[in-house]
């Protein structure tokens, strides 16, 4: 157990999907794993383990923003022997070219967030995906005939802003969409030396207004599981 993950003990696959919302790791659990057990109720951030073309495989919940995704990070790293972190979530795109269900793979997360100054106060570091992962989902979403994009996202600390400035200079200097995580997840597999990814969809576009109906985010939500999943398990 360690404190908010109530999981015994060899619960927790080593390899990982890490959606936002529980509710997502609940149906992601029902939909595509085999024998799925839940090992997590904690906060009502549910945890599921089970099997998807026979490999053991986790999904669970992290909630939202920098500091919800580091508490169940580091306690899936450090307590349960996790070594392949996959977040799959949503993103606002700031490009012009990107547009709503596409499908993001994040290289690296720049972010507004002051935590990594307080561990490296001098310097900024660099939140990078791990290349392996990267590599995989890219080749496995090219095969599947995915609309998808590379590059680098903010982890914005606020959804909701007073100024659109920073999003318009970052778009800028080419970075592709908004969500509140990744610069999190990179950071601490670097620290524990341990595999991250993190894949999205363009859920809004925080410029035109591009909306998604439910049905369309959830059609490019199972195409964003299924290239995690098959990433997941090769
Ligand atoms: N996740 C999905 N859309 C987002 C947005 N516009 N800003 C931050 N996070 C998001």
């Amino acid at each position: 157990m360690s404190i908010h993950i109530e999981a015994k003990e060899g619960q927790i696959a080593e390899t990982i999907l890490l959606p936002g919302d529980p509710l997502r790791a609940k149906y992601i659990a029902e939909t595509y794993l085999e024998n799925a057990e839940p090992y997590n109720h904690v906060r009502g951030m549910l945890g599921y383990t089970g099997t998807y073309k026979g490999k053991r495989i986790s999904v669970q919940g992290t909630g939202m923003g920098i500091p919800s995704i580091s508490i169940y990070v580091n306690e899936l790293i450090r307590d349960y022997g996790v070594k392949n972190l996959i977040r799959v979530g949503t993103c606002g795109g700031i490009q012009k070219d990107i547009h709503v269900r596409d499908v993001v793979l994040a290289m690296s997360a720049t972010t507004d967030s002051a935590i990594n100054h307080l561990t490296f106060p001098n310097i900024d570091f660099a939140p990078t995906a791990d290349f392996g992962l990267l590599h995989k989902a890219y080749s496995i979403g090219e095969r599947m005939g995915t609309s998808m994009r590379v590059g680098s996202i903010l982890s914005a600390d606020a959804f909701y802003r007073d100024s659109m400035d920073l999003m318009k200079k970052l778009a800028g200097y080419g970075v592709l969409a908004v969500e509140m995580e990744t610069t999190a997840l990179y950071t601490l597999a670097a620290k524990y030396g341990v595999h991250a990814l993190t894949i999205l969809t363009v859920s809004d576009h925080v410029f035109t207004g591009e909306d998604t109906t439910s049905a369309e985010r959830e059609k490019t939500f199972d195409e964003m599981i299924q290239i995690a999943l098959t990433t997941a398990i090769q």
